[in-house]
């Protein structure tokens, strides 16, 4: 089955220009400047499938490297399914999840594995690939990462929060850097100050402070910086790679700048809530509401200026990555389990159908360039991780993932509208200068102008290599 995509502009992480592309047997075959006639001068015929696009943009599938499907938190579960929210992902230009398997304290590495490929089989519109959490790090679990490394588990994400429930300590840390300077393996960190937190948190609640605001306010940007201080020295003490997760507070990535230019393998992400959202506007709105928007790392100050500075790293590149840390939850029943104590807030948004289109608006508003867009949140999650040049760019071999992506739409997001399984949006109301007009992947049309064409199943598990930016 072949497919030829005509007219449009190729945006590649280095450029944007007049191309057509070809694929086949669901790989990029060629691509081809206008006129190019060496694979046939009737193509826009003779193809099986032809999409003209013109006056749009020609991407590559975006790759979200941070979702957790059903994750079971707080006493209850993330509400998308592999099902819900990998076709939810398809339908905003996401072909390729990488979500995070867990395992807690006292169970198996591998049977924490065994369940999330349970979960995710034969249910996915995309393909998907898994991290995997190490909730508890001792023998066994280290010995398992060296075997999950060879099933193409190549990334473990540890948790300095979450006393109780996923956290490491410091020697445990140390351990799993070890291994992972040792097998090659990318280290995750969620970096934030746990213990402090926990402290904080029980005296806002004894001061009788249980709203939502308080959830951010017990976790202040030093709880942030001082765990990021901490896990990169570990990870330089080590020599292991690391990642830090869902960056948002700028004196983090001031900390993780410093280390980039001294030449250490650390790399951070920030996600489309901490560029746009805040403390004040939503985490503090009236009554329950700002529930909505309780998630860890917490929304941060306006007033203090997080959001610009994070756009500043994205165009310099001291932050590589725009991931969503997808972990919707609903307001009724769910966010609801918290109403008279924020810490019993289930922590996570839902924004994996909105990611492109979130990011597009830093180029409608000058902040990013066109392909830095697409390097944010297509090339470097699939190069960090092991995917490329199979995903994340538009290239002779590569997967056929493909967004054609229309500058000239308009898109309202909406509860009414999204295809995530949650009751609310974190987004609800945001305008969109764009919108996501046909996906492909493997060069199947998997949704076009707003209808889903794809099938459950279609996805399937992405074995991963070692990150591209190891020497
Ligand atoms: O609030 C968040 N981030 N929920 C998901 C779990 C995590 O820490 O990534
Ligand atoms: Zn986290
Ligand atoms: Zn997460």
């Amino acid at each position: 089955m072949s497919t030829f995509i005509h007219g449009g502009t190729v945006v590649s992480p280095i450029s944007a220009q007049p191309m057509d592309v070809l694929i086949d047997g669901g790989k990029v075959v060629a691509l081809l400047s206008p006129g190019d006639t060496s694979f046939g001068s009737d193509l826009a015929s003779s193809a099986d499938t032809v999409i003209d696009a013109t006056g749009k943009y020609v991407v590559p599938g975006g790759v979200d490297c941070h979702t957790h499907m059903e994750l079971p938190f707080g006493g209850t579960f993330a509400s998308d399914t592999f099902e819900t929210g990998t076709r939810a992902a398809a339908f905003g230009g996401t072909t390729t999840i990488v979500d995070f398997a867990v395992q807690k304290a006292g169970e198996r590495v591998q049977d924490g594995l065994a369940a999330w490929h349970a979960k995710a089989d034969g249910q996915c519109a995309i393909d998907y690939g898994f991290h995997q959490i190490i909730g508890g790090v001792d023998d066994d679990s280290l010995k398992a990462m060296d075997e999950l490394v060879a099933e193409g588990i190549t990334s473990f994400k540890l948790f300095m929060a979450y006393p109780g429930v996923f956290f490491s300590d410091d020697g445990q840390i140390l351990r799993a850097m070890q291994t992972a300077a040792n097998n090659g393996a990318m280290m995750m960190m969620h970096a934030e100050n746990g213990t402090a937190i926990d402290v904080l948190v029980a005296q806002a609640l004894a001061r009788g402070d249980t709203s939502p605001r308080w959830h951010g306010l017990t976790r202040p940007w030093e709880t942030e910086e001082e765990a990021t201080h901490r896990a990169i020295m570990l990870a330089r003490l080590t020599g292991a790679p690391l990642y830090i997760v869902h960056m948002s507070a700028k004196q983090a990535v001031t900390t993780l700048a410093a280390s980039r230019a001294e030449g250490y393998n650390v790399f951070g992400e920030t996600c489309p809530q901490y560029l746009y959202l805040s403390l004040e506007e939503q985490l503090s709105a009236p009554g329950f509401e700002g529930a909505k928007w309780v998630c860890s790392t917490p929304l941060r100050s306006r007033e203090e200026g997080h959001q610009d500075e994070l756009w500043k790293a994205l165009r310099t590149g001291d932050l590589s990555v725009v991931s969503t840390d997808h972990c919707p939850f609903c307001f009724k029943e769910q966010k609801e389990l918290g109403v008279v104590n924020f810490s019993k807030i289930p922590n996570g948004i839902g924004s994996v159908e909105h990611r492109m289109d979130l990011l597009y608006q830093g180029v409608v508003d000058g902040r990013i360039s066109l392909p830095r867009w697409v390097e944010l949140c297509c090339t470097t999650p699939a190069r960090m991780f092991g995917l490329h040049p199979r995903k994340g760019e538009i290239v002779p071999g590569a997967d056929g993932d493909v967004v054609v992506y229309d500058p000239n739409a308009r898109t309202r997001i909406s509860v009414e509208t999204h295809h995530m399984n949650m009751d609310h949006s974190a987004w609800e109301g945001y305008e969109i200068a764009g919108g996501v007009d046909t996906v492909l992947s493997r060069g199947t049309v998997v949704v076009q102008r707003g209808e889903y064409l794809g099938t459950k199943g279609h996805g399937k598990f992405l074995r991963r290599g070692l990150s591209s930016y190891l020497t």
